[in-house]
């Protein structure tokens, strides 16, 4: 496999696409306080820039489900890094790197419901709305793609390529 001579999405478009979400977010959020929940490790980039593009008090954590082994989609899923923050009673921003099949985010999304938030909207970077298997849609895209296997700005083929600033196509060589 190799990377697609040229970015499907540079740098300078996520940065400028990110602020737009973040007065998005800002505006839905009406004054309210909101916690960011980045989903690791894939959206930590998006999230730590998301973050600084929301005005208003925004506080920080994380949750983690094992969804994916190299290209391949597996079945099961498990939350193995729960928010240190309870979010009981909270503005919750879930926020993904990518939208695929659905699975991870839906299972996030119950998990969360099950500790009642205030209010639960998610915030992808990328949607592949074609792959989708489960009944799952973002509040707030970055990006809408077709079917590419997509790397950089936090997605991953085995672990490299997160470093990228911008998200190339991952092409058979
Ligand atoms: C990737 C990505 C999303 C999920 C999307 O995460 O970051 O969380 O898969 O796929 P889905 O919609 O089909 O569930 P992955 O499980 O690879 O973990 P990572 O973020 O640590 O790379």
């Amino acid at each position: 496999m190799r990377l697609s001579r040229e970015p499907l999405i540079k740098a300078a478009e996520i940065t400028r696409r990110t602020g737009v979400l973040g007065r998005q977010i800002a505006r839905a959020a009406k004054g309210e306080p909101l916690i960011l929940v980045a989903v690791l490790k894939g959206a930590l980039p998006f999230a730590a820039d998301l973050l600084r593009r929301i005005p208003g008090e925004v506080a920080l954590d994380f949750i983690r489900v094992h969804s994916y082994a190299g290209t391949q989609s597996s079945g099961r899923l498990e939350v193995s890094v729960r928010p240190e923050i309870s979010l009981t009673g909270r503005n919750v921003l879930l926020v993904e790197d990518i939208l695929d099949t659905g699975r991870t985010a839906s299972h996030i999304m119950a998990a969360v419901l099950a500790m009642e938030p205030a209010s639960l909207r998610l915030c992808a970077l990328l949607d592949k709305p074609v792959r989708r298997v489960m009944p799952v849609e973002a509040d707030f895209v970055g990006f809408t793609i077709e079917d590419h296997f997509v790397v950089g700005y936090g997605l991953d083929y085995n672990e490299s390529y997160r470093n990228l600033p911008s998200i190339y196509r991952l092409e058979e060589e």
